[in-house]
């Protein structure tokens, strides 16, 4: 580990790689360099201080330069312990960024890194999953005050932000940023839907085509993992909880299944649930010779992975991010140990789809602090316009132009007076 006054990363002499793949990630990202420009002319952060839990990656890294561009001053630590890009890491902390985080940290270093970022004092905090206001609610209640805001990245953050929320327990305004359209309708459709079989391609190099694929979980996720699956020729069987959900998947042309069902035939499990325990060993214990499971929901708790380890007879390390439990005589591969494979075994999303989810989180930013005198703590949504906003950048970052209402159409879509 390599130690500097605001910084812990793994290894420093890799900020050279670093640096590339932030210029990588850079030359991708238009609509949030376009926030970015202006943000360095307006400075609408001065002064404000921003502690983050976010998934290390080159991408993040995009974000971290548009905050410290519009004057603000940043911490950062990860959201998983397995998602740290090490040469990004390094590459920040060569920027003077305060960074700590690693790929593969114990969870005591997880929470000390958490902890380093609550003591920066941040005026706004930024989570992926919601540890880090989980943290300062539970133990660093007196620093609420100073608080501006928050915004979190994902469903899973959101559904935990609902229930502080609902248990009266929320005691600051956090931004879902998750439910920007140009958010889950993107990052976790597109990006969940190519990173996550690029982990499980990058952990197994397995054939998908002709292979029984099952997704758990018809969310924004779930739906996009199950259309890529497809497009390399799997057989994709989906199994859920929702009846709406259910009937969306049978109806886009999927076998739709309770797990215990699918268990036995599936070749590749993919759970995007957010859920806890919708892989379990009962259903492991039926699944074929040589079956591969992955999960892409936040947390490590989809795959019930340590009852998995009690129920084998011996397990190893057979690869990068691949591990073989022999359960029953039967040999079951776990990818990137159960934690989000697309960050675990490959690079998280690709750059295209972080820059509108990070558009979002840079202008959610922005909001908190223009409306710091008129927002109420509890979950609020990101306005629709600022939504709209991103998407019309995204556009014109990928050169697409598109038509504009005429008068003669604006004034029949908001009239009622016109028939047939
Ligand atoms: N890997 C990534 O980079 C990435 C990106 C975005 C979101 N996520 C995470 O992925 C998870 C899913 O996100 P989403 O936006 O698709 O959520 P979502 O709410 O849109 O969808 C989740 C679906 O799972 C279903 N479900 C819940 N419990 C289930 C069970 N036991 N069996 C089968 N289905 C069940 C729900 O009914 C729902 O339809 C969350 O944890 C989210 O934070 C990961």
């Amino acid at each position: 580990m390599d130690k500097g006054d605001n910084y812990e990363v793994k290894d420093i002499s890799l900020a050279e790689q670093g640096m590339m793949n932030l210029e990588m990630a850079e030359a991708r990202m238009g609509a949030l360099l376009k926030v970015r420009e202006r943000f360095e002319k307006e400075k609408p952060l001065d002064g404000i201080r921003v502690g983050m839990a976010l998934h290390v990656t080159k991408e993040t890294g995009i974000l971290v330069r548009t905050l410290i561009a519009g004057g603000a001053d940043v911490a950062i630590t990860g959201c998983n312990p397995l998602s740290t890009q090490d040469d990004v890491a390094a590459a920040l902390a060569k920027e003077g960024v305060k960074v700590w985080a690693y790929k593969g940290e114990t969870n005591e270093d997880y929470y000390r890194y958490l902890n380093n970022v609550i003591e920066f004092k941040p005026h706004i905090t930024i989570d992926d999953g919601c540890d880090l206001v989980s943290e300062i609610h539970k133990k660093h209640a007196d620093m609420i005050p100073e608080i501006i805001g928050g915004c979190e990245e994902t469903t899973t953050g959101i559904i935990r932000l609902n229930a502080m929320e609902k248990d009266g327990a929320l005691k600051y305004p956090v931004i879902a940023v998750n439910d920007n359209k140009t958010k889950h309708l993107l990052d976790n459709y597109y990006g969940t839907g190519q990173s996550s079989l690029d982990g499980i391609l990058r952990a197994t190099n397995i054939l998908f085509a002709g292979k029984n694929t099952v997704v758990c979980g018809y969310g924004s996720c779930g739906k996009g993992v199950a259309t890529r699956a497809t497009g390399l020729g799997a057989n994709v069987i989906v199994s859920e909880v929702d009846n709406f959900r259910a009937l969306q998947a049978a109806l886009d042309g999927y076998r739709v299944m309770p797990m215990e069902e699918a268990a036995a035939i599936g070749d590749i499990f993919i759970t995007v649930t957010g859920d806890k325990h919708v892989i379990r060993t009962e259903h492991i214990r039926k699944m074929k010779d040589t079956a591969v499971i992955a999960n892409s929901g936040h947390f490590d708790c989809e795959i019930d992975v340590a009852g998995m380890k009690k129920a084998s007879s011996s397990s190893r390390r057979v690869r990068q991010s691949l591990d073989e439990y022999v359960i029953d005589g039967k040999r079951i591969y776990l990818c990137g140990e159960g934690r989000l494979v697309n960050l675990a075994a490959a690079e998280g999303h690709p750059s295209e789809v972080m820059a509108t989810s990070f558009c979002g989180q840079a202008l959610a930013v922005e909001y908190l602090v223009k409306n710091k005198d008129s927002v109420k703590p509890g979950v609020i949504k990101l306005p629709d316009e600022i939504d709209d906003t991103i998407a019309g950048l995204q556009l014109d970052a990928m050169g697409i132009k598109k038509d504009e209402l005429t008068e003669e159409q604006k004034r029949y879509l908001s009239s009622w007076e016109e028939g047939t």
